[in-house]
């Protein structure tokens, strides 16, 4: 098996290149780390209009950032924010070397409430805390950091002097945090240019700061908002009380049937496809170092946790589909009383999804749950913001048995095969248009408040980021192992 050869090609000191390499990541730790700040100082936030240009400035600093490095680096327009795509040669049409499609995302989350941070959100630092310093800022792990990560480890191969060892294509995104909208149109005019053997993500976690991890599935998502309409106007609820619908109350009602006593979700057909876990990923699941009671503690809860009965935690948010309100609103909700029948009422619900199930098939499900349910006088209307299936990566390319030892390599530990409950819908989109499979290597933790005021990615974890990234990049030159199509 060709992989065979691989075994040692990873390890620094038997290789005196990537020795050299690892060295320059090291000592150019500050700068990097300076290069990144630079970055996070852009507020790029795709969701809220207001900073289009914001979006613009940060997907030209990382162009200018490629291009500097000696890629081909253009901006790519779209109906919504532009994309960066850059194209790095490899080292040539040898046999060995694989063609890599490096995706990542340079928009962030908003930053509301910002009154919760402990500082501006879009002033980066260095704040001391339990596992070293920590870069604090929005974008700091998802995704900037991360991407950044990457970039790193192509700078110091690249400074090196001998060209990078894979024909790499980099494709930022500007669009993730709002579901990304125009991506699969990209995808499809630029097929030929974005053409590779695998596509390589960094927007996920590790296990454990100390446990490297390769995410092997992620959730699909169905985001909609639902507005329930009653009556033509807000009424008094003395003079109209008891004899009209009641908006809020229809659709509460109809919210709170979502889930039966169980936690299964209540629509019909939305288990449809669903697969159970192989006796082999439970087998790996269970093995996992994992305490319930301390994954509660961090977000100030108490075992036991609700949810679907008789699954694991980790069941439930990898491999388990879920029905949530993300919020809700309508009627009077100021100061004092005001009596009122709200002419309307609204929420935004999302499902997460699991392989097989149809994200069309879960929308028509729901729609046609809530048409059965709807009172006379109350009329619904639908907006999609999404909709995408859930991903469980092939296991068996030999670039995860490369990653996997360079991995070992790097933290001194096996990385273990991990789910993950949130989503990249990229992945589906990759393999659809493109016919790739992706490998997913990230540098988050847990407790990285992605979304959430004070985002932090740990210093520790940006600096085994770049290198481990040096040494995949590394061993996929080295052959077979990654070069196997
Ligand atoms: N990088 C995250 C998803 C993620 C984080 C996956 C950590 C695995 C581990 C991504 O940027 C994200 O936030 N995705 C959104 C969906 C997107 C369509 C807005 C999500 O999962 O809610
Ligand atoms: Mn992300
Ligand atoms: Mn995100």
């Amino acid at each position: 098996m060709a992989e065979s050869k691989h075994a040692e090609s990873g390890t620094a000191g038997a290789d005196p290149a990537l020795a050299a390499i690892l060295g320059r990541i090291d000592a150019g730790l500050p700068a990097a780390r300076g290069r990144l700040f630079e970055f996070l100082r852009i507020p790029s936030i795709s969701a809220d209009p207001a900073y289009r240009a914001e979006c613009r400035r940060a997907a030209e600093f990382a162009r200018a950032l490629l291009e500097e490095m000696g890629f081909a680096a253009a901006l790519a327009e779209t109906a919504g924010q532009p994309a960066v795509i850059a194209h790095h040669p490899g080292p040539g049409p040898g046999p060995a070397a694989p063609r890599v499609l490096f995706y990542g995302h340079y928009d962030v989350q908003p930053a509301d409430p910002v009154a919760l941070w402990s500082g501006p959100p879009f002033e980066p630092r260095l704040v001391e805390g339990p596992r070293g310093p920590r870069i604090v800022a929005r974008g700091a792990v998802d995704d900037k950091g991360q991407v950044m990560g990457f970039l790193e480890a192509c700078r110091a191969t690249l400074a090196q002097g001998e060209g990078l060892p894979v024909a790499l294509t980099v494709l930022l995104e500007g669009e993730e945090e709002c579901g990304s909208p125009s991506l699969e149109a990209l995808l499809a005019e630029r097929r030929e240019e974005l053409a590779a053997d695998f596509a390589l993500i960094s927007d996920t976690n590790l296990w454990r700061a100390d446990i490297p991890a390769l995410t092997t599935r992620l959730r699909g998502l169905v985001y909609l908002q639902i507005d329930l309409d009653g009556p033509s106007r807000d009424l008094h609820s003395g003079l109209f009380g008891g004899a009209v619908v009641n908006p809020l109350q229809a659709l509460t009602r109809i919210l709170g049937a979502l889930h039966d006593a169980a936690g299964r979700v209540a629509i019909p057909g939305f288990y449809d496809g669903v697969r159970e876990i192989s006796a082999e990923e439970a087998a790996i699941w269970r093995g996992l170092p994992f305490s319930e009671s301390a994954f509660l503690a961090e977000i100030g809860l108490a075992a036991p946790a609700p949810g679907e009965a008789g699954r694991s935690t980790l069941e439930r948010l990898w491999a388990r589909p879920t029905a949530e309100i993300n919020g809700i609103w309508g009627g009077y909700t100021g100061a004092g009383a005001k009596t009122v029948i709200p002419a309307s009422a609204h929420a935004k619900l999302s499902f997460r999804l699991v392989p097989d199930q149809d994200p069309e098939a879960v929308i028509a499900g729901l729609e046609a749950f809530v048409a059965a349910r709807l009172p006379p006088g109350a009329r619904v209307h639908w907006q999609r913001f999404g909709a995408s299936p859930g991903i469980a990566v092939a296991t068996d390319r030999p670039w995860l048995a490369a990653t996997r030892r360079v991995l070992a390599e790097e933290f001194g530990r096996e990385a273990v095969l991990i789910g993950s409950g949130g989503s990249i819908p990229v992945v589906e989109a990759l393999r659809r248009h493109l016919g790739l499979e992706t490998l997913l290597m990230g540098f988050g933790l847990d407790d990285d408040r992605i979304h959430s005021p004070d985002e932090k990615f740990e210093q520790a974890c940006f600096h085994h980021a770049m290198r481990a990234h040096a040494r995949l990049l590394h061993a996929l030159g080295q052959g077979p192992a990654g070069g196997q199509r």
